[in-house]
């Protein structure tokens, strides 16, 4: 029989995977690109090359990496999957091996030492390697020029033992380090924690391993100068839900939300847990340490279904009952991912940019042919001056994550761009948009002559990091 995903509604029309890989030498355009737009932009998305079982989750799909190549206001376009163990396994029997989302007990029994990661979640570039990762798994080396497939479990040549790598590690804009952790570090299940620190040349600094106080999702991390907070929150899994055939997370919010403290250079014994009611979230954006207290900001919400708010979480590093204080920053920014300019990540800062729906906007349901739903705005949020500013995308578009790309020669905090995928479901096509981060202008459109899937995560890299001769 041949591949089909037509039994199952979540992956037809807009959402159908993609399953082919693209090139496009020079992108059609609407409005000016800015000549002072210099770099690559990289997205990830989650594209199933064969159906996926019943009761599998979105985050299971096989990476499709997207690069759009910037340089004297044009852009040319490439996506490729990335040929991980997993996809080429896959393709080689014809049919879907790996069972619902990491779950080793529902794989095919053929899968077993295979490597398992999808690389589907994001990218970095570090010390001259070009991750692509997947928290379950080490990293993914990929080509960032042609998008090939390297080497997969990538271990740092050996000074890398925690056989999973979280999907958001954290470059520090000053010292050029990369602060990266594992979490279920010794395997499925264990509550092990490593962190890592490699110097700008790819030397590893530190390393630091402790346990979590229980097993939950641990997807991503903030930084300051001298500390890292990594939050667990109540995601939970056990053995007997795995072997219940059940996807690896459900919610749980009678668990607390906790964060570990971490200095960057500490030890297991200077790991500080701070205790919270239990939040409903995955992505932080920036912290700093204000002498005796850790601060950090996040979109959050309280449980599953709840509205999302952009909130601040107060470490004090005197306290005696390990418990984090929260507030509430922006009441009306109902967002789950917010980014901002990274070169300011870990040092105070003043601007996030967070994508959102505002119902109250129009919405064109005759030429979409659907109800209004998805983001609509991205809001950059001033956390100095407690000020909000809007973009909207337009009544036939939903927006996926934006992510900054400085200008070339700025050195100004929000001094750059935005850049976002948006689907248009009135063309079925994908287009990104280029949006000017202080006057929330949009300056321009890049027009894929095809659809994208709804993507995990971007992150810009300039030329002057990463130069090219063509695209
Ligand atoms: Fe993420």
């Amino acid at each position: 029989m041949g591949v089909s995903f037509a039994h199952d509604p979540s992956y037809t029309g807009f959402n159908a995977p993609t399953r082919f890989d693209a090139h496009v030498a020079d992108c059609e355009v609407e409005g000016e690109i800015p000549s002072d737009l210099h770099g690559t932009f990289y997205r990830m998305q989650c594209d199933f090359a064969y159906p996926p079982p019943e009761g599998d989750w979105l985050f299971n799909g096989d990476g499709h990496l997207s690069m759009f190549r910037f340089a004297d206001g044009h852009c040319a376009y490439r996506g490729r999957y990335i040929l991980t163990d997993r996809l080429m396994a896959e393709r080689a029997a014809r049919k879907r091996l790996w069972g619902v989302y990491r779950n080793h007990y529902t794989d095919d029994p053929s899968v077993a030492g295979v490597n398992r990661s999808a690389a589907n979640t994001h990218m970095y570039l570090h010390a001259g390697k070009f991750l692509t990762l997947k928290e379950d798994s080490r990293p993914v080396i990929v080509d960032p020029h042609t998008l090939d497939f390297v080497e997969s479990d990538y271990d740092f040549g050996g000074q890398y033992t925690a056989v999973s790598m979280s999907a958001h590690p954290k470059i520090d804009p000053v010292t050029g380090e990369m602060i990266c952790y594992g979490y279920q570090a010794k395997g499925d299940l264990t509550d092990d924690v490593a962190v890592y620190t490699f110097n700008a040349a790819g030397e590893k600094t530190h390393e630091v391993w402790f346990k979590a106080p229980y097993v939950g999702i641990m997807h991503d991390c903030a930084l300051t100068q001298e500390h890292i907070v990594i939050p667990l929150v109540p995601m939970v899994t056990s053995e007997e839900r795995l072997r219940a055939g059940l996807r690896m997370w459900e919610w749980d919010g009678s668990y607390p939300t906790m964060c570990a403290v971490i200095p960057r250079n500490g030890e297991a014994g200077d790991v500080r847990w701070f205790e919270g009611p239990a939040r409903s979230t995955l992505h932080f954006l920036n912290a700093a340490t204000e002498s005796d207290r850790v601060v950090m900001d996040l979109p959050t919400s309280n449980g599953t279904g709840d509205p999302s708010q952009f909130r601040r979480w107060t470490f004090d590093l005197n306290s005696r009952d390990d418990r984090f204080e929260e507030e509430v920053v922006f009441a009306e920014s109902n967002g789950l991912l917010s980014r901002m300019d990274d070169r300011f990540l870990s040092l105070p800062y003043r601007y996030a940019w967070s994508t959102n729906t505002d119902r109250s906007r129009p919405w064109d349901a005759e030429r979409t042919g659907r109800p209004q739903g998805g983001s609509n705005v991205v809001q950059r949020l001033d956390v100095r001056e407690n000020r909000m500013d809007t973009y909207f995308v337009g009544d036939t578009y939903a927006l996926q994550e934006p992510t900054f790309a400085p200008r070339v020669g700025s050195t100004e905090e929000g001094d750059g761009y935005f850049l976002v995928v948006a689907s248009n479901y009135a063309e079925f096509r994908s287009e990104l948009k280029i949006v000017d981060a202080m006057s929330m202008e949009e300056r321009a459109t890049v027009i894929l002559p095809f659809r994208l899937r709804s993507g995990t995560h971007g992150n810009w890299m300039p030329h002057s990091q990463l130069p090219f001769s063509d695209a």
